[in-house]
């Protein structure tokens, strides 16, 4: 796992003792073509981080985004404590590292690399949502 973590940039601000830590915590799943992550209004509970594929973000049936390898969905709902935004929904064979929604908020608590790559990404999405 720490060698995965290790090419993400997400992480690449991080200690190898820091990714010893989230190596603990987090876990990879795998989706199909045409399968749902998440849907719109599903409560949050963990974030994403997509190691390898393609996956739409839709809203009201439009397809509001695309995301591909190295991006992360799902933190807006952990950090505003409201409901899932969008839909997720694979476009292709995906992997994903996933991050339950205590260490995700324990990550932006401690690391300020994190924070800020985050918050940047929540507020522009926040701002393309209004
Ligand atoms: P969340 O609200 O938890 O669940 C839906 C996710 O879609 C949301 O978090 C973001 O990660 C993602 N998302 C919402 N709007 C956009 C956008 N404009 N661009 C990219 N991703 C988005």
């Amino acid at each position: 796992m720490i060698e995965i973590l290790k090419e993400i940039p997400f992480f690449s601000q991080l200690s190898d003792e820091d990714l010893e830590a989230i190596a603990e915590t987090v876990e990879m799943q795998y989706f199909g073509p045409e399968q749902v992550v998440f849907e719109e209004g599903d409560y949050g509970e963990e974030m994403y981080i997509i190691k390898r594929g393609k996956v739409n973000v839709i809203r009201d049936y439009a397809i509001i985004a695309e995301l591909s390898d190295n991006a992360f969905f799902g933190e807006m709902a952990l950090v505003s404590e409201e409901p899932r935004n969008a839909t997720v929904k694979a476009m292709s064979d995906v992997e994903v590292l996933v991050l339950k929604k205590d260490d995700f908020k324990r990550l932006l608590e401690t690391k300020p690399s994190i924070a800020s790559v985050v918050s940047y990404e929540v507020v522009k999405r926040a701002n393309q949502l209004s």
